[in-house]
C-alpha cells in the first residue's frame, strides 16, 4: 500500500507482481464501488482485481468460503487493508479520506465479532457512534430512532454492555453504527455465533433498516440462505476474485455456491 502523509491509501504506481494495477473507470454509477481493487498481505493476495459495489438504496450481500476476501472488501473501503491496485469510489469520486474521517462521508462499519465497549452502558455505547456530532438534539433523535428499532436497547439502556447476550450485543453494535447517521452501513458477519432464533431477528432488523430507514447496506454473510432472502443482489467471492454477481435468484439457480465452497473453481 502507498500511504500519503494524511494516512490515505493511493494505488501504487508500479504494477505489483501477479496483480494488475487497476485503472478501470468507475462504471455503473454506484453509490459505493470497488473497481479492480487488489489487496495483498505479504505473499497473500486477499483481493485480486475485485470489482463490486452497491447502488443507492440496495441491500447487497457478499458471500464466499473462509479466506475468500469478504472482510477485506469492507476493510479496503474503510482504509484498513493494504490496497495495492484499483480504486474505491464513493458517489463516483475516489474515496481518499483517512479511516477516522470515513464516518463523516456517510459510511459506518460494524466489524466482525460484535465489538462493543463492555465496560460502558448501552446508552454510552450508542453515544460513541456519533462522537463527531455536536448537535445534542440530533444525537437524542438518533438514539430514540435506534431504540425504537431495537426496543431491548431501550429497556437495558443503563445496563453495562457486558451484561447483554451475544445477540443483544450484535444489535448494540449495529445500533452504534446507525448512530453515525450513515448513508451506507457495512456489516461483517452480523449473525456469526448467534442462536437461530436470534439470527432470524437480526436479519429482520437488517431488512427493516434497509426498507424503512432507507439505509444502503453492504453485508458480508456466511448464512447464505437467510441473506439471499433479504438481499437485492449478491456477490460470491472466491480466492480474492468475484466469481458471481447477480440477483439472489441467479445465485440460487447456478452451481456457483457449491462450486466455490467445494473448491471446484481453478484459482486462475
Ligand atoms: N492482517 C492480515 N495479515 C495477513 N493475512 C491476512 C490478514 N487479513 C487477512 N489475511 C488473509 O487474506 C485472505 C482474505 O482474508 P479475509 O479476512 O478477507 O477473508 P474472509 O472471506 O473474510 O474469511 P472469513 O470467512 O474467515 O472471515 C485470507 O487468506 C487471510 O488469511
Ligand atoms: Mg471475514
Amino acid at each position: 500500500m502507498a500511504t500519503t502523509d494524511n494516512g490515505t491509501q493511493q494505488p501504487t504506481a508500479e504494477p505489483t507482481v501477479g496483480i494488475s494495477n487497476g485503472t478501470d473507470a468507475s462504471g455503473a454509477g454506484m453509490l459505493l464501488e470497488l473497481v479492480a481493487v487488489s489487496v495483498r498481505y505479504g505473499a497473500v493476495v486477499a483481493l485480486n482485481r475485485a470489482s463490486l459495489g452497491v447502488q443507492r438504496g440496495e441491500l447487497v450481500a457478499v458471500m464466499g468460503p473462509n479466506g475468500a476476501g469478504k472482510s477485506t472488501v469492507l476493510k479496503a473501503i474503510m482504509g484498513l487493508a493494504p490496497v495495492v491496485g484499483g480504486t474505491v469510489y464513493l458517489r463516483q469520486e475516489p474515496l481518499s479520506v483517512a479511516t477516522h474521517e470515513i464516518v463523516q462521508e456517510g459510511i459506518a462499519f460494524v466489524p466482525q465479532g460484535r465489538r462493543v465497549f463492555t465496560h460502558l452502558t448501552i446508552e454510552e455505547n450508542l453515544e460513541m457512534g456519533c462522537l463527531h456530532l455536536n448537535d445534542k438534539a440530533e444525537q437524542a433523535q438518533r438514539m430514540d430512532a435506534v431504540m425504537e428499532l431495537f426496543p431491548i436497547l431501550h429497556r437495558k439502556r443503563r445496563d453495562l454492555a457486558s451484561q447483554m447476550s451475544g445477540g443483544q450485543q450484535q444489535m448494540l453494535a449495529i445500533g452504534r453504527g446507525l448512530m453515525a447517521g450513515p448513508e451506507v452501513l457495512l456489516l461483517d458477519e452480523p449473525t456469526l455465533g448467534l442462536a437461530p432464533i436470534v439470527v432470524k431477528e437480526v436479519f429482520e432488523k437488517i431488512s427493516e433498516i434497509n426498507e424503512r430507514l432507507k439505509t444502503t447496506i453492504f453485508v458480508v454473510e456466511h448464512n447464505i440462505k437467510s441473506v439471499l432472502d433479504i438481499a437485492d443482489r449478491a456477490y460470491v467471492l472466491d480466492k480474492g476474485r468475484v466469481a458471481h454477481d447477480g440477483t439472489p435468484a441467479s445465485v440460487r439457480q447456478s452451481n456457483i455456491l457449491t462450486d466455490v465452497f467445494l473448491g471446484r473453481i481453478d484459482a486462475g
